[in-house]
């Protein structure tokens, strides 16, 4: 059965979606099989990895034509063709009713969607649930019993038995949405920054599992156990002293969680550059950060092999 990880901070800009996709991406390179689920009505997992499925697509006919025409206006023309492709193709699913909306939404009978499940591919191995920017406007009122929602659309389409990873990016607001995504999870990892801001987005958050989730009655009926793995410092500058005051002190005020080892370093070039990490490989400007990547795939699933092992004992 696939391990169900949600990525989540109170703190928004910590780089949850960040490493929901490129994670994703690199344990679909590892030959897992991996589905993002984008949570977050702000839609970004969704808007990179549709970008992302272009790019991949049309990765041989760009060869072709830098080879004949390679000039930065041919290039930038041709990014804004692919934005609008990818647009499009959104459009598509929005309106065929192929996006995590429809989890909240009860299905209309006389009106069944093309594909229950709602994944789509992206690349080998790494499908995504689309978000949606209606999200939250949808979905307010009385969610009370939409909690479940995330968890009986993964279970009932049969969804996490076609899986290794199943990560979910969420927004960085409690809300039915988190509730939801953290009662479907097995896991939780908590990206943050190297700052006092952001440690409280952790405190809120281990507030709100701690009363919504772990303490819930409905919760301890269903047998499942959410368990943190840990923080993993991100947007770190490197080399800088005060940084690693900053990361001891966070430690430190938070004795009982487990941290990662490795950090997702701050790049400032790299956004605007590439929307997948994995495009920037072959530059080695970016090795480090793609390395931080691959260190970072490797401790969860470590990290899951050995919570695994403890169960067993
Ligand atoms: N290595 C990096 N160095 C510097 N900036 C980065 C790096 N990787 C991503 N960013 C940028 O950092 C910003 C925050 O990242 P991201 O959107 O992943 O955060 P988030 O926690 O998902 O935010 P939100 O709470 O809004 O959903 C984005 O503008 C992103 O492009
Ligand atoms: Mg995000």
């Amino acid at each position: 059965m696939a391990k169900v990880i949600s990525f989540i901070n109170m703190k928004g800009g910590v780089a949850k979606t960040t490493l929901t996709i490129n994670v994703g991406e690199e344990l679909a390179t590892r030959g897992y099989r991996v589905l993002v689920i984008d949570m977050d009505p702000q839609f970004n997992a969704t808007q990179s990895l549709l970008l992302y499925k272009t790019h991949q697509r049309d990765a041989v006919i760009d060869k072709l034509h830098s080879e004949i025409n390679n000039s930065a206006e041919v290039v930038e023309e041709d990014e804004i063709v692919k934005e609008m492709t990818s647009a499009e193709e959104y459009d598509a699913l929005s309106k065929k009713k192929l996006t995590v909306l429809q989890i909240f939404q009860s299905t209309d009978i006389s009106e069944p969607p093309v594909n229950p499940r709602l994944t789509q591919e992206i690349v080998h191995n790494l499908d995504l649930i689309p978000g949606d920017l209606t999200l939250a406007k949808e979905i307010s009122g009385d969610t009370a019993n939409k909690v479940g929602a995330v968890w009986d659309h993964l279970t009932n389409n049969n969804i996490v038995f076609d899986y290794d990873f199943i990560l979910i990016d969420c927004p960085p607001t409690w809300s039915i949405l988190t509730h939801s995504s953290l009662f479907a999870s097995d896991y939780y990892i908590i990206p943050s920054k190297v700052d006092f801001y952001s440690s409280i987005g952790i405190q809120l958050l281990e507030e709100q599992i701690a009363k919504k989730i772990k303490n819930d009655s409905v919760y301890k009926l269903t047998n499942r156990k959410l368990k943190r793995l840990g923080v993993i410092f991100t947007l770190v500058h490197r080399g800088i002293k005060a940084e690693e005051t900053r990361i001891n002190n966070l430690k430190e005020k938070f004795p009982s969680i487990k941290f990662f080892s490795s950090n997702l370093p701050h790049m400032p070039s790299i956004p605007t550059k590439f929307v997948m990490y994995s495009d920037a490989k072959g530059d080695s400007k970016y090795d480090q950060l793609i390395n931080s990547i691959e260190k970072i795939a490797t401790e969860i699933v470590e990290k899951i092999e050995e919570v695994v092992k403890l169960d067993e004992k």
